[in-house]
């Protein structure tokens, strides 16, 4: 099949779990608008919504490998050195990989799995219901209609941004790809200091928790995150008077500064051991 064609893949998904599971059901939500002719899922224990997706026309569940257009990497990174040899059956030189392996390096996917067309995603949690963001890099052999595909094939896990230098993956993976445990801890946080101040435990969590679901909303509306903040920031009052507190020598853009340079190193470290 011609590398450009946008058009009836063969394509195969290894690792049906959490998130291999999200992109699946997304591409078979409209096969050809995702240029899928034919879809096999690998999956050693398929969960009843992969064999679901498994009953549909075009879609095999564990079948005989055949070289494939397009391998999709989804199994754990630690998985990858022991899937290698099984992978090796679905790929030819024209074969695209792309990996959402997360700290898994070109140089290392090429290494293990002989091929040159990678692309190297990384994800976050809450791709597995449609809601992530997902950053790309592609190796040198990767042409501009590759990059297309990419952005076909990753997509249903949510927006996607791309391509970027590979240097930058480890920064990637410290903002969005850990980034969802930071909204948490903030939520956590929120609804203890609201418990501190004399509310029940129920009634802090409730007002933590939909605080931050609705601060997203707003944000996914548009508008520049320190705009809808100065909007409900007046002079003087109770906003302003916790945001001194958030906002002063050693307070939250500094923590954050300071956390996310370390998962940016910690990344680093372990791209490096993988
Ligand atoms: N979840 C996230 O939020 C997130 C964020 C960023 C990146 N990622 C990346 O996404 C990838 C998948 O994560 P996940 O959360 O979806 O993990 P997961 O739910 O554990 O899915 C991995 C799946 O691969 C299967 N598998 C294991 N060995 C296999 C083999 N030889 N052939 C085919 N399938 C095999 C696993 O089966 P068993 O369970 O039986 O081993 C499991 O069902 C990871 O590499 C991770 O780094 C995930």
């Amino acid at each position: 099949m011609p590398r450009s064609k946008a058009v009836g893949k063969h394509v195969v998904l290894i690792g049906a779990g959490r998130m291999g599971s999200a992109m699946a059901a997304g591409w078979l939500r409209d096969p050809a608008s995702a240029g899928i002719a034919s879809l096999d899922l690998v999956e050693p224990n398929p969960a009843e919504s992969v064999a679901r997706l498994a009953a549909r026309k075009s879609v095999r569940l564990n079948p005989k490998p055949s070289i494939a257009d397009v391998v999709v990497l989804a199994v754990k990174p630690q998985q990858i050195a022991a899937t290698a040899p099984a992978i090796a059956p679905w790929t030819g030189p024209e074969t695209l990989i792309v990996s959402i392996l997360a700290g898994v390096t070109i140089s290392r996917l090429s290494e293990l799995l002989g091929v040159s067309r990678i692309v190297r995603a990384m994800p976050n949690t809450p791709g597995s219901i449609g809601a992530g963001v997902t950053a790309f890099s592609l190796s040198s052999a990767c042409s501009d209609a590759e990059s297309a595909i990419a952005v076909q094939f990753l997509q249903p896990l949510g927006r996607v941004i791309g391509p970027l230098d590979e240097r930058k993956m480890d920064a990637v993976t410290a903002v969005s790809g850990s980034g969802p445990a930071y909204v948490f801890l903030l939520t956590e946080a929120l609804a203890a200091a609201g418990r501190s101040m004399g509310l029940d435990s129920e009634t802090a969590e409730a007002l933590a928790v939909e605080t931050v679901v609705g601060g997203g909303k707003l944000l996914a509306e548009g508008g520049a995150p320190s705009d809808l903040r100065k909007a409900v920031t007046s002079p003087g009052g109770t906003t302003a008077a916790a945001l001194d507190v958030l906002m002063g020598q050693g307070g939250l853009p500094e923590l954050m500064r300071r956390a996310v340079e370390a998962a940016t190193k910690r990344g680093a470290e372990l791209s490096r051991d993988s």
